[in-house]
């Protein structure tokens, strides 16, 4: 079978009934995880942030990568791996929603809709959006170190470590940085796809991984992964990039065409809508392929996510 084939069969494969039980499970957890009590009211503000929107992409993805790897595993080891990759996914979401609410400020790109809600800023004060990230960030890490759990110290700290890496200078606070420099210049493609990699790759590159990692693959198994994240995390970001100009506000829940009135470089600026919409689609083949090219077998799920994050409309 190749990657189109693999394609073609994901496309029979349905997402929506695989994902239902994992995306309650991690709305449920989060609502659990976000503190109660959190002093001056933040408690409001992180749910606000965290809860009850988005589409969970980068959960989806430690979902499924965990279960293609979980296939060759120790039966015993199920329940702990299982909490880790629980824990994984309600982590990355949480760097996320953080990323979101400091990507909307009046200091980035000054947006008042997301999600299809007033931004944090708007709802609760710029101070409050500020400490809202904060602590959203501070939290991914709690919910990855447990006090009581059987998941090894060893792994918790694993997941630690690859988290802080994709979320902070060299991935997507680093990428955040080359945007706000970035605005009205002229980047190459090379420059465009660093920038992209940065800002949104690398978390959607560590879900895969991390989830991954907890099912407890093998080290082939893992680079072969790597590269459909890599690959995928990149497309993510093109697609974003055409969404902006294609799409309307209402559908994506987020100002529409911000990118051209804030003379932001993008992969359709840098080469037009048709090549910009190629260029996705050879990123998917990409990402599959290497899912292809692997030994795992339970790769459905990661390959309709996939086609989810390329043939998205919002
Ligand atoms: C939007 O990400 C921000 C980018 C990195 C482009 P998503 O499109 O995944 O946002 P939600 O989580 O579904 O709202
Ligand atoms: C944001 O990129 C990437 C983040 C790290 C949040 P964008 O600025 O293009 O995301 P949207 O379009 O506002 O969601
Ligand atoms: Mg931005
Ligand atoms: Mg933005
Ligand atoms: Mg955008």
């Amino acid at each position: 079978m190749n990657a189109t084939q693999l394609s073609q069969l994901a496309q029979s494969f349905d997402l929506e009934t695989w994902s239902a039980n994992g995306l309650a499970e991690i709305e449920a957890s989060l609502n659990q995880w976000i503190p109660p009590n959190a002093p001056a009211n933040l408690t409001e503000s992180m749910k606000y942030a965290v809860l009850g929107g988005g589409k969970r992409l980068r959960a989806l993805l430690v979902l499924g990568a965990f279960e293609a790897g979980i296939a060759h595993q120790d039966q015993s080891e199920l329940a702990w791996r299982r909490e880790a990759a629980l824990r994984f996914a309600c982590a990355v979401e949480l760097i996320h929603a953080y990323s979101l609410v400091h990507d909307d400020m009046p200091c980035m790109d000054n947006d008042v809709l997301r999600r299809g809600k007033p931004t944090v800023h708007v709802q609760f004060g710029e101070a409050v959006a500020l400490l809202t990230g904060d602590t959203l960030q501070a939290l991914a890490f709690e919910v990855l170190t447990p006090e009581h759990s059987l998941i090894p110290a060893q792994l918790q700290a694993k997941l630690c470590g690859l988290l802080a890496r994709a979320a902070g200078h060299n991935g997507m606070a680093g990428g955040q940085a080359i945007d706000l420099k970035s605005v009205g210049k002229h980047l190459n493609e090379v420059e465009l796809s660093h920038m992209h990699k940065l800002k949104t790759g690398a978390l959607l590159e560590v879900s895969v991984s991390a989830g991954a990692l907890c099912s407890g693959v093998t080290d082939t198994a893992l680079a072969s992964l790597k590269i459909f994240g890599s690959s995928l995390g990149l497309a993510f970001q093109v697609v974003d990039d055409i969404l902006d100009v294609t799409a309307e506000s209402a559908v994506l829940g987020k100002t529409a065409g911000k990118d051209a009135d804030t003379d932001k470089p993008t992969y359709v600026s840098l080469m037009g809508l048709d090549a910009a919409k190629h260029k996705a689609d050879v990123l998917l083949v990409q990402a599959n392929q290497a899912l292809f090219d692997s030994d795992l077998s339970h790769t459905n799920a990661l390959v309709a996510i996939a086609l989810k994050v390329v043939n998205r409309s919002f």
